[in-house]
């Protein structure tokens, strides 16, 4: 089974309380947003592999490390958008994917509207971005599609979940890696993360 790492640390904790305040506007929201992704992203990207180059200092050559991983960001449409600045403010070279699904209101089920990934996504890690694990519809459907263009390495990263989401994940895919910054109680009667921060699209965007 894959790993689902809840990444406490009292940076996290205190971005966490600004953006589940019903009263912090959005500039506020998305910069802290942006923030906790890079966070996250720090811890998530711990065990990429590196290789030894060789560098001359101004005083001798040295041998250092760089990254070996073509690293690969899939924000889920719209709200995962939110989470790639901060993301590639620590690693520029990441390149960027987006997919975009909508849920078809009679059927229940997801459909892909937008796909568009790099050409080497398939050796990359991914990290597949969406701030809230809700049902986890669209995150299982999202690695899917991942899985069908060949990636091996794909975690998925939130900022908040619940339990429903995670066990969904789990129950299609027993590779997946799951990193939040918070894990919340329950999902309620209409799919809202509880206490979780309300619509993160919106808050993001200031569509309401
Ligand atoms: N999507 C959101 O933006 N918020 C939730 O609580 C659940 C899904």
């Amino acid at each position: 089974m894959g790993k689902v790492v809840i990444l406490n640390h009292p940076l996290i904790d205190h971005k966490m309380a600004k953006i589940r305040n019903k009263d912090t506007d959005t500039k506020t929201f998305r910069e802290n947003v942006n923030e906790l992704s890079a966070l996250m992203a720090y811890e998530i990207t711990r065990d990429l592999t590196t290789h030894t180059v060789d560098v001359e200092t101004p005083l001798a050559k040295t041998q250092c490390k760089m990254l070996s991983n073509q690293v690969v960001l899939v924000p889920i449409l719209r709200a995962g958008l939110g989470m790639v600045d901060g993301i590639q403010s620590l690693i520029p070279t990441a390149k960027v994917g987006h997919l975009g699904l909508y849920r078809d209101e009679t059927t229940l089920l997801p459909h892909i509207y937008y796909a568009k990934f790099p050409k080497e996504i398939k050796n990359a890690t991914v990290l597949l971005l969406d701030p809230m694990l809700a049902t986890g519809g669209t995150v299982v459907e999202s690695i899917k599609v991942l899985k069908e263009k060949g990636v091996k390495d794909i975690r998925f990263v939130g900022i908040v979940g619940c339990p429903e989401g995670i066990a969904q994940i789990e129950k299609h895919f027993s590779d997946i890696d799951i990193y939040l910054a918070a894990l919340d109680e329950k999902l309620n009667d209409i799919g809202y993360i509880v206490p979780g921060l309300g619509d993160c699209g919106d808050r993001l965007f200031g569509t309401k």
